[in-house]
């Protein structure tokens, strides 16, 4: 009983490239190691700029190159955080092309301050869920663990190189057994200034992404993919999910998964999101929000643009809990909560439509939905897209413009319609539900 006001539905996926990780990773790199530092990427932000500037690093001034077993078994985890804490503050950690690094110890990367994280080489997480599970670092949000927590103040992660999350067995036990705990593959709690750019993240356990406490941080060129080799599917493994975080910029990224592709959690603010790729996703949502009784949550000033969808179930989704605790599933279950959902704009979207909903606690208000292009599976046909709220008084200010969706049995733009101002949903065909 999810209270949603969802836009898009096309066919959902989930197959995925069969090569292993580190196949992929030799096809376009050179195995000739050397030590060289990359260059820190210089970051563009177009067609939008973040809502407030995000301050330039400062040159480091020392190297520390990262050593590794490279035989693909031994754990290397006290190499990187050796090369961290002589690096921290003014320092350059490479990860040299061709090189090989498992790592099998959840490392707390928390404290850190002026610091470059060059990674070049092939990064590894050890399939040992047994360890990890005892281990990952607990989040506070849904039972979320990381591999690795990443925080401090002017932290820059770059290099080319490539994080692998060795997600199969943890698909398959996960298919055993949903109360196990499965790490997101790159954690960010609480970085002040910073940025992840020129990556290639595989095969994560669940989300790739987690940005929490965060401020001012952009994403850029991050290329995700990943899914399960056997018929267990992988699950929950949304793009990115923010948390407590402002001022965060997501761009210029592929992401090949089969959940949510952005994902906006409690207390994400000033949030901008541009030119991504999205393949096989359930679209970019805002929440589920109103999980937890007694918590206030909001979702606040929000920019997505340009986001091409490919085979997604849904492309520009916004879900609520309802008013009272619900159960989605055993390990999915919440409701009570209050909050807000406030000035969110999606500008360009492609291969798009509308979904439905029911009620809720928080406010959704000031929504701008434009340029959205493209048909819909036959599913929800004649109709290519909802805009319903479960009552007038809680959705407030939804405007959609520029709206071309067809669906295969209907005319362009039938929506259904139902408490929300009609006047503001230009050329949409409504038929009316309430
Ligand atoms: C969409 O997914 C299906 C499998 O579910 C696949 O056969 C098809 O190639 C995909 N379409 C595109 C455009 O990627
Ligand atoms: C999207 O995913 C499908 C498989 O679901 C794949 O065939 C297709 O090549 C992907 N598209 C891109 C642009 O990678
Ligand atoms: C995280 O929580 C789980 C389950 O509550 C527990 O088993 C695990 O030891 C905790 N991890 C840490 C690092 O405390
Ligand atoms: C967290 O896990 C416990 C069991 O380990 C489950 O009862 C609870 O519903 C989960 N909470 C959420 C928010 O998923
Ligand atoms: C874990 O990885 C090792 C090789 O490092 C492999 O032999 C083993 O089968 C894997 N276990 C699972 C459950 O995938
Ligand atoms: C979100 O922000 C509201 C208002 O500042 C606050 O009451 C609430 O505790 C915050 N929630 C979390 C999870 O930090
Ligand atoms: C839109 O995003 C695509 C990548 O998905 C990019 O190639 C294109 O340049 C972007 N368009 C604009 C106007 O920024
Ligand atoms: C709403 O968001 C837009 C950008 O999406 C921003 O320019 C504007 O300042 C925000 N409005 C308020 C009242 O903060
Ligand atoms: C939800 O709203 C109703 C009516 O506005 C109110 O009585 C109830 O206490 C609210 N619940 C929560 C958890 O805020
Ligand atoms: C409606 O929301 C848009 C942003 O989506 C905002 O620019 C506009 O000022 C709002 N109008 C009113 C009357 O609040
Ligand atoms: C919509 O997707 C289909 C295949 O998935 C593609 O052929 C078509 O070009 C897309 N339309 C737009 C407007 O992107
Ligand atoms: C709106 O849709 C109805 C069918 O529900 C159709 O009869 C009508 O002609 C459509 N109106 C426009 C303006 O497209």
């Amino acid at each position: 009983m999810l209270k949603t006001l969802i836009l898009g539905l096309l066919q959902a996926t989930g197959t995925f490239a069969t090569w292993s990780a580190y196949e992929e990773y030799m096809q376009s790199h050179s195995m000739k190691a050397h030590s060289h530092e990359s260059n820190r990427p210089s970051l563009v932000y177009s067609p939008h700029r973040p809502y407030k500037k995000m301050h330039d690093s400062p040159r480091r001034h020392k190297k520390c190159v990262v050593k590794s077993h490279n035989d693909f078994k031994t754990d290397d985890s006290s190499y990187v955080l050796h090369a961290v804490e002589k690096c921290n503050d003014g320092g350059h950690v490479v990860f040299p092309e061709g090189t090989t690094y498992v790592i099998g110890t959840a490392l707390d990367l928390t404290g850190l301050k002026h610091i470059d994280i060059d990674i070049q080489g092939y990064v590894q997480f050890s399939n040992d869920t047994d360890y990890w599970q005892a281990n990952a670092f607990n989040q506070t949000f849904q039972n979320a663990t990381t591999f690795f927590q990443l925080g401090g103040t002017d932290v820059n992660v770059y290099g080319g190189g490539m994080l692998d999350g060795n997600g199969q067995a943890w698909y398959d036990l996960y298919a055993k057994d949903i109360y196990i705990l499965r790490p997101i593959l790159f954690g960010v709690t609480g970085i002040r200034q910073g940025s992840v750019s020129d990556l290639v993240f595989r095969y994560s356990p669940q989300y790739y992404n987690w940005v929490a406490d965060s401020e001012s941080v952009t994403f850029d060129n991050i290329d995700i993919s990943g899914g399960s080799q056997s018929n267990n599917p992988a699950k929950n493994t949304d793009g990115w999910d923010t948390y407590r975080s402002t001022n965060i910029v997501i761009q210029n990224s592929m992401i090949n998964n089969g959940d949510d592709c952005v994902s906006f959690k409690p207390n994400s603010t000033e949030v901008v999101v541009q030119n991504l790729h999205c393949n096989g996703s359930h679209g970019i949502s805002v929440g589920s929000l109103g999980q937890y009784a007694g918590e206030t949550d909001i979702v606040e000033n929000v920019f997505v643009a340009n986001i091409t969808m490919e085979n997604a179930s849904d492309g520009a989704r916004i879900k609520v809990w309802p008013g009272a605790p619900a159960a989605l599933s055993g390990d999915l279950q919440g409701g009570g909560g209050a909050g807000r959902v406030n000035n969110i704009t999606y500008d360009g979207i492609k291969n798009l439509t509308l979904c439905n909903q029911f009620p809720s606690n928080l406010t959704i208000s000031n929504i701008k939905m434009t340029n959205f292009h493209g048909s819909t599976s036959d599913k929800y046909s004649p109709y290519s897209g909802y805009v319903v709220c479960s009552s007038p008084t809680v959705c407030k200010n939804i405007t959609l413009d520029g709206v071309n969706v067809v669906s295969p049995a209907g005319a362009t733009n039938m929506f259904k319609c139902g408490n929300v101002d009609t006047a503001l949903l230009h050329n949409i065909n409504c038929t009316s539900v309430t």
